[in-house]
């Protein structure tokens, strides 16, 4: 069973409601965003396995801990996640980037994977399926479909800004994945947004709107 963990980091909690703030232009909004998915990534990946290796320092020869197992890949869901890859390569460099784009067919409602291209070993991998807004769910849940029919097994989600819906919706269908998430928010309204969010996150991360 995997868990949702709500990372209420003193520096988390103030740089996302710097962020909220309608006001925030793009570069801040970019710059803060890579920030906190540095920081969601330093608590995502603490249980990461560490292995015994021999180093000499100039002082002398001694055992120490290095990171070992798996490998990591970064996959953004298309295009908001985007914004939160090169925060987490600054922290883990020899990270491979995969990507998903998807939509949802408005007559079947059936996700469309319009790009997806993935490290060939994906299968090898853990993976940070990262997408800053989880709003319904919809896209979350079907990109990490996408990742298991391709054999990737361990996945987390990070996100900044969830709904209770959106988790609700993810560990429905995907009970086995952790979510680390900045803020649990109030919920939905009726266009789909988070309440009260901090808006469409793409067009903010852009300069779009
Ligand atoms: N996507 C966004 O960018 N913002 C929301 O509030 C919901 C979905």
């Amino acid at each position: 069973m995997g868990k949702v963990v709500e990372v209420n980091h003193p520096l988390i909690q103030h740089k996302l409601t710097i962020i909220r703030d309608e006001k925030v232009g793009t570069k801040d909004f970019r710059a803060l965003v890579d920030e906190l998915a540095m920081l969601l990534t330093y608590e995502a990946s603490r249980d990461l396995p560490l292995e015994d290796v021999q180093v000499k320092t100039p002082i002398q020869e001694t055992t120490k801990k290095q990171l070992a197992g798996k490998k990591l890949a970064v996959v953004p869901i298309l295009r908001a996640g985007l914004g939160m890859v090169d925060g987490i390569l600054q922290l883990i460099p020899a990270a491979k980037v995969g990507h998903i784009g998807m939509y949802r067919d408005e007559k079947t409602l059936e996700p469309v994977e319009y790009f997806i291209k993935l490290p060939e070993d994906i299968d090898q991998r853990e993976v940070l399926l990262v997408d800053p807004m989880l709003a319904t769910g919809g896209s979350a849940k079907d990109a990490i479909s996408a990742l298991k029919k391709r054999g990737a097994e361990q996945i987390k989600l990070i996100t900044l800004v969830s709904s209770p819906q959106g988790i609700a919706a993810v560990k429905d269908a995907h009970p086995d994945i952790d979510i680390y998430t900045a803020s649990i928010d109030e919920g939905l309204n009726d266009d789909g947004y988070i309440v009260p969010g901090l808006g469409d996150a793409g067009d903010r991360l852009f300069g779009t709107h």
